[in-house]
């Protein structure tokens, strides 16, 4: 069928066959359809959306853009975790090594910061000599041997993904649920796992703002791991306020390794456990999540789970021995008492992306060393005076009114939220 009879059963509601989006998209891949015919055909998804099983057929034909992962036969179960992103959110770190002295095998391939989110690689890389661009080889050999990696994506992984994810970014087609299963679903299942967790954030600091379009993203993530054969479990969890304490990188790699040493704040902790237990759970490795959350919390307390992010970060040049010092400390104290009602995340991660500890452009520098310490969450009672916040950063008055005005105090009581706010396990579909 001609590429432009596609788009029109798109524009007019109809459903597509898995043959159709199949050949859209190889010829997409191949250079046969020009970028304008993708732009249209990404708006039409955008508005009438994709049923589950348009959804699936994307996924895969994105998927099939590349290769996927070949492992040994004889490799163990391999399991991976994806978060939608927020600001804070720093549990890849010590999830990855984690699983890995827990039996798994977990081949993580990350992403840089979006928009006032923070990312993974960002952070790894504010760890002198830390390498986050391994080939195809070399993430298997060090998955083999050590258990785990968390590096970026490579050229090889679905490559339809790089080049639509920018198509959808200058024509506004991001915020469509289909498209956003199939992006993030294809680089994972490139991966070729056999569990996968999700971690769908809502609130003040993510991507979706509400706990219905969270709910809904999961919904259709676990849909289409689960059709494509992968034991697939999301949470949804809040993102109303920073995830810990420390927000910007070389201050969320300390955090992370405080979470590694059996310490760390007690959100980190938990999530970090709890996605631990959800994986082990998925693997067949546990039966129940409780226990599961104890095996995991052991590896924490007993110094296997630090040992084993050493050995990752040896293994891929890192020296977190040597990490840069944050940048000089400046608190922002409050200017009433009360009670915090509310926080403006999103604030609060552009104010750091501003500060240099995110991109603007995608040829910015990051500066590693800058960042914010939050010592309140919602709920808390305040004084006058007390530090909200201590800031990170060489241009302190540049930033001190917005992250003031980004914690919410009133004399209104606010109750905390709990953090995981829901759980759809593929099992129960
Ligand atoms: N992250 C992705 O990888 N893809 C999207 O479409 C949105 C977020």
């Amino acid at each position: 069928m001609l590429p432009v009879r596609i788009i029109a059963r798109k524009r007019d509601g109809l459903e597509l066959s898995d043959a159709q989006i199949a050949q859209f998209m190889n010829d997409y891949a191949s250079g046969r359809i020009p970028d304008y015919q993708m732009a249209a055909f990404a708006m039409a998804v955008c508005i009438n959306g994709m049923s589950v099983s348009e959804t699936a057929a994307l996924t895969q034909a994105m998927l099939e853009s590349g290769i996927r992962l070949n492992w040994p036969a004889d490799s163990g179960i391999r399991a991976d975790k994806h978060s939608t992103g927020g600001v804070g959110d720093k549990i890849s770190l010590p999830l990855a090594p984690l699983l890995a002295v827990c039996g798994l095998q977990v081949p993580m391939l990350s992403g840089r910061g979006l928009g006032a989110t923070g990312g993974t690689l960002d952070k790894l890389e504010s760890i002198p000599g830390f390498r986050t661009d391994l080939s195809t080889d070399e993430i298997i050999r060090q998955v083999v041997d050590l258990g785990c990696v968390i590096t970026g994506t490579t050229e090889q992984l679905a490559p339809a993904d790089r080049r639509l994810y920018a198509l959808r970014d200058v024509t506004a087609t991001v915020p469509s649920i289909p498209l956003i299963t199939a992006s993030i679903m294809s680089k994972k299942l490139a991966e070729s796992p056999d569990v996968l967790v999700l971690d769908v954030k809502f609130g003040s600091g993510a991507f979706m703002k509400t706990i219905d379009q969270a709910r809904e993203l999961a919904g259709s993530l676990v849909r289409t791991g689960v059709q494509m054969g992968v034991r697939t479990t999301a949470l949804v969890t809040a993102m109303n306020q920073p995830l810990g304490h420390a927000c910007g990188n070389v201050l969320e790699v300390s955090e992370a390794m405080d979470v590694l040493r059996g310490a760390g704040p007690p959100d980190v902790r938990d999530l970090t456990l709890r996605l631990a237990a959800e994986a082990l759970l998925a693997a067949g490795i546990t039966t129940d999540l409780s226990e599961g959350c104890r095996r995991a919390a052991k590896h924490l307390e007993d110094g296997s789970a630090e040992e084993r992010f050493l050995a990752m970060a040896a293994a891929q040049n890192g020296r977190p021995d040597c990490l840069p010092p944050p940048a000089p400390a400046h608190d922002v104290p409050a200017l009433r008492s009360g009670i915090v009602t509310a926080v403006d995340t999103e604030a609060i991660g552009w104010a750091i992306v501003a500060m240099g500890g995110g991109r603007r452009l995608a040829t910015d520098r990051i500066d590693p060393a800058v960042g914010v310490n939050m010592h309140v969450r919602i709920g808390d009672a305040v004084e006058a005076g007390q530090p909200l916040l201590t800031q990170h950063t060489r241009h302190p008055e540049q930033f001190v009114d917005v992250l003031r005005r980004s914690i919410m105090i009133s004399d209104d009581d606010a109750a905390p939220e709990p953090l995981i706010a829901d759980r759809i396990c593929g099992d129960d579909l």
